[in-house]
């Protein structure tokens, strides 16, 4: 007999021997969680043996709109995998229009560059930077010079990887992997105030002050030195590095400064982007244009694209280029999954679903529970425990009631429910949760 969401299942003995076949096959890369789903319906999903289980996190953001919702597009004798690179493809132009349309970024002459995955589009973000920087440069552009926070994720290709502070033990290896480029890391500015929505009127005194100090402690004399920056990286709401929302008041201390300097400001909403934060992206959410953002994950409901758009010059001769870059059956998906995104926003407006989530986790037993934080649907808190590591705990437990949940940074529990999860499946989840808390406490 199956399980349905909230009963007993022994995922261990299940899923031992699809591990083991799995790790025959496989390079291991990330994998930890003994899970392996077949099928889906919004927030719902069944692995081989018919078991339910509650998606709590996406599939780590890449399925925003929920699973299975989005028609599967393929048509006998119609052309689905056209490359826009080489040939033009109708889907692939109305999604970069539609894109353009909806992106908060600063001026009025932006631009789309397709890509595969997340790190594509951060390392296309790179280079669009560099390429500016050569098609107008200042004095004493050399070397070529990157700012990024501390704890930052943007992704596992060199480039990427090279702005990339959380995680070490992925970067060891290669580092340092650009060597004519500068890099700036400068302390990322939590904002632990952030609790489903941006407060108004907060000062943020004690974010700003804390963050002022640790940059003058690792970095003096950083803020006299910012327009030395070529382009600066940020995730608005760090997502791999644990959940950490930014300081709106240091956001606007860098748009203030980077506009008036040149510096291009580049957001990395591949995790926070297409509805995650309650907004179509973390900048709306902000209300914060940067130069460029780069998106992936939930753009095509996990299916391998990306995008870059960005309002800087640069000479587009030889820039760059990907074969799978916005090919035409990912386009379409991604047209129909910004259409849905919208609808389901509204849904969990009306059914109270935003506050739901920050109140049930704010209400969590505080002797493990702490920091809630986050915005809209993307929530974190640190779990420490006394007996053994509490976070492997919960995800355990809480996998055995069928609640898939998964870690984030180095004690934070990442809570992104599919934006098409019903407030009856979010208080289940929710209530999963707390009830395997009060028994690891
Ligand atoms: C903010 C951010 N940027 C970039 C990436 C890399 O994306 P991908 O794994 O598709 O290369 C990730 C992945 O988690 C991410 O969260």
């Amino acid at each position: 007999m199956s399980a349905k969401i909230g009963e007993f299942r022994n995922v261990k003995s299940l899923f031992a021997a699809d591990r083991k076949e799995t790790e025959e096959l496989l390079i291991r890369a990330t994998r930890d969680i003994p899970f392996e789903p077949v099928e889906g319906d919004g927030a719902i999903v069944r692995d081989r043996y018919g078991n339910e289980y509650l998606d709590f996190h996406s599939f780590v953001g890449t399925a925003n709109v929920g699973h299975g919702r989005i028609p599967v597009l393929w048509q006998p004798g119609k052309i689905l995998n056209a490359l826009p690179n080489d040939f033009l493809s109708v889907p692939a132009r109305q999604l970069a229009e539609k894109l353009i349309q909806i992106t908060p970024i600063r001026g009025d002459k932006k631009k789309v560059l397709f890509r595969s995955s997340g790190t594509q589009a951060v390392e296309a973000a790179l280079k669009l930077s560099m390429a500016h920087h050569h098609f107008n440069p200042r004095e004493s552009q050399s070397p070529f010079c990157i700012g990024h926070f501390t704890n930052s994720f943007h992704g596992r290709t060199l480039g990427s990887l090279s702005i990339t502070d959380s995680k070490r033990e992925i970067r060891r290896k290669y580092f340092p992997v650009l060597d004519w480029v500068l890099y700036v890391p400068i302390p990322f500015p939590q904002c632990f105030e952030i609790r489903g929505v941006i407060p108004e009127n907060a000062s943020h005194d004690r974010c700003w002050n804390s963050w002022h100090e640790e940059l003058e402690r690792t970095n003096p004399g950083f803020m006299e030195r910012v327009h030395e920056l070529h382009v600066l990286f940020m995730e608005l709401v760090q997502g791999e590095g644990g959940i950490n929302p930014i300081c709106p008041r240091v956001l606007d201390y860098f748009a203030g400064e980077c506009a008036k300097e040149g510096v291009v400001i580049v957001v990395d909403e591949v995790q926070t982007g297409i509805g995650r934060t309650g907004e179509m992206f973390a900048c709306d959410a902000y209300g914060f244009k940067p130069d460029i953002i780069t998106m992936a994950k939930s753009l095509a409901l996990g299916m391998p694209l990306s995008a870059v758009v960005a309002n800087i010059e640069y000479d587009e001769d030889g820039l760059d280029a990907d074969t799978f870059g916005g090919f035409t059956l990912a386009a379409q998906v991604a047209l129909s999954v910004l259409d849905a995104v919208p609808i389901e926003l509204e849904r969990l407006k009306q059914e109270n679903s935003f506050q739901i989530i920050e109140q049930v986790l704010s209400g969590f037993d505080r002797t493990l529970v702490r920091d809630v934080r986050g915005l809209g649907m993307m929530f974190g808190f640190d779990i420490e425990g006394v007996r053994g590591d509490a976070r492997r705990q919960l995800i355990d437990r809480s996998l055995e009631q069928g609640l898939v949940l998964i870690g984030a940074g180095r004690n934070a529990i990442r809570v992104m429910p599919p934006l098409a999860i019903t407030k009856e499946e979010l208080e289940m989840g929710l209530d999963i949760m707390e009830n395997v808390i009060q028994k690891l406490s």
